[in-house]
């Protein structure tokens, strides 16, 4: 059995607008539509549970009435950080074994290929990131007499970018979540993602990579809104059931693809 996590408990700061992030419209729906959309529409896939910022779970049961989703069963408020929205939902999970596929509510552009992807490797693995290679070199910043400076320069090639799912065996995680929240000094500097809390108090768990994608974007700042909802559209005018992975077959028709340009 396997439960698709869908983490919307954020407010989305950086974007910075009155409501989450993942309620703001992309190609005419929420984000948190597109997102919820794939994961009903996964046949891997056999159980939602949506984490929805307090206040906003009656608009979660709203969209999932209104958009028909069948696979939804529970829809709870996350807590006040990620790593808490992730515990509450483990613990709604209850004892049961299952596999569980952790995903940021804010990555509308998953493609399915990842999920069946992870789930393949879930059959041989208990730990699942998503990650790419970093087109940037990534430097290690210190404090310097004014601002910062530069400290380390890791190889690039060993460099990869975690994206979400992140997906495990509930066992695993939790055992590695019990630990964290028993620790004192975890909520000083909690990891950024899930495969970070299994990574700190699980180590001699390996964690297996499945590459990711480019269009698998984190929504964070006010331009990816715009990234997003253009990658969308592209998708809208290559297939005309709206896919929003068919833009890869319209950007191979061209040579250059200008965002926002006309
Ligand atoms: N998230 C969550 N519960 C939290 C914080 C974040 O479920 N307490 C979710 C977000 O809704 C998002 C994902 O985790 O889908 C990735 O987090 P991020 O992009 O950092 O979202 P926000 O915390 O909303 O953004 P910001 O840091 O700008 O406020």
């Amino acid at each position: 059995r396997t439960v698709g996590v869908v983490l919307a408990g954020g407010v989305g700061q950086r974007v910075g607008l009155n409501t989450p992030k993942q309620l703001v419209k992309i190609a005419g729906k929420t984000i948190l539509e597109h997102t919820l959309a794939l994961f009903d529409g996964a046949p891997e896939v056999d159980e939602i549970i949506v984490m929805m910022t307090p206040g906003f779970t009656e608009e979660v049961e709203r969209i999932v009435a209104l958009n028909g989703f069948r696979k939804v069963s529970k829809i709870l408020e996350g807590g006040a950080s990620r790593p808490d929205t992730t515990w509450r939902a483990l613990k709604a999970l209850g004892a049961q074994e299952c596999d569980v596929l952790l995903h940021d509510a804010v990555r509308p552009l998953l493609e399915p290929r990842i999920i069946t992807e992870c789930v393949e490797a879930l059959k041989v693995y208990s730990a699942v990131d998503v990650a790419i290679p970093s087109s940037d070199t990534i430097v290690v910043a210190a404090p310097g007499p004014r601002g910062e400076i530069v400290r380390d320069i890791p190889e690039r090639s060993r460099l990869r970018r975690g994206q979400t799912p992140q997906c495990f065996r509930l066992s695993v995680i939790r055992e590695a979540y019990e630990r964290a929240f028993a620790d004192p000094g975890f909520d000083r500097q909690p990891p950024t993602d899930d495969c970070g809390v299994v990574l700190r108090y699980l180590p001699d768990v390996p964690i297996y990579i499945v590459p990711g994608s480019e269009h698998n974007m984190k929504v964070t700042h006010p331009v990816d809104v715009f990234i997003a909802d253009k990658l969308f559209q592209l998708a809208a005018g290559a297939a005309p059931e709206h896919s929003p992975f068919a833009y890869r077959e319209a950007m191979e028709g061209r040579t250059m693809v200008v965002f926002g340009g006309s």
